[in-house]
């Protein structure tokens, strides 16, 4: 079975105490995970070393960082680098997420470079893509999010591509608490391994996650999760909430 992933956002949460706890909480829940699950812990940058020890005690765990720059370093006031994250020894940080392309302004050009500088120092992006409201209401939201895909990540080999998960996060849905319908969920995401199946054959991009993400909880996550193209979900909201996210790592198709 494809890689099956539960993944964090914590945004600009928690104090350092608070996310203390929440993990805390979550290691003393008793997950077992299977070979084939996985859960990421995208925490902010200052977090990362405090609660590596942590989060990694639990087989399957790994921390995520929420960003990166776009170059490995150089005069960038307040960016951190791929090449600093390694160093840490972080594996995954995600790319390119809605509230990034609309308050730091960053299109699918920048994008490309970042998960160049993130496949180049062997990190793992956890690429997102998702519609407006008014291009889902259009009607133009399977090719809205191909090109998104197809700029930030059709220039990479292969190989560079095994590394790549994708989320789909409708905006419309991130915070709102209005999740796409199973049926969105899953024909997006039909639609986004079609476009990887053209580009990189049926063997590829049968490995590659497609995660979904906007208003996921626990209510909600087995139905979403259960659907055959969906491998798993990006949570924000939820993921603050300890019993909520144990609940939701808890739906990952076993
Ligand atoms: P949400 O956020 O679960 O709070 O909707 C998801 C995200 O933005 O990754």
């Amino acid at each position: 079975m494809r890689q099956q992933i539960a993944a964090a956002n914590w945004k600009m949460n928690l104090t350092l105490s608070e996310g203390e706890q929440l993990v805390k909480a979550l290691v003393h829940a008793g997950i077992v995970l299977k070979k084939h699950q996985r859960v990421l812990m995208g925490v902010p940058f200052p977090y990362l070393v405090p609660l590596q020890a942590a989060v990694q005690r639990v087989e399957g765990f790994d921390l995520m960082a929420q960003n990166c720059a776009a170059t490995n370093n150089g005069a960038y006031t307040g960016e951190v680098s791929a090449t600093m994250l390694k160093s840490l020894g972080i594996q995954w940080t995600i790319i390119g997420h809605s509230e990034r392309r609309e308050y730091q302004l960053e299109g699918n050009a920048v994008l490309a470079q970042k998960a160049d500088r993130l496949l180049e120092n062997g990190l793992k992006p956890v690429f997102c893509c998702g519609e407006p409201l008014q291009i889902r209401e259009a009607n133009t939201h399977n090719g809205y999010v191909e090109t998104q895909i197809r700029e930030s990540l059709f220039h990479l080999d292969e190989k560079a591509m095994s590394h790549v998960v994708i989320a789909y996060e409708p905006i419309w849905a991130i915070g709102t608490g209005k999740t796409a319908s199973t049926e969105q969920a899953q024909e997006m995401h039909r639609y986004i391994r079609s476009v990887l199946e053209k580009q990189y054959g049926t063997t590829l991009a049968d490995t590659i996650p497609v995660l979904y993400g906007g208003s996921v909880k626990a209510n909600n996550a087995s139905e979403l999760f259960g659907q055959p193209d969906v491998d798993g979900g990006l949570v924000g909201g939820a993921s603050l909430v300890a019993d909520d996210f144990t609940a939701i790592i808890r739906s990952l198709k076993a």
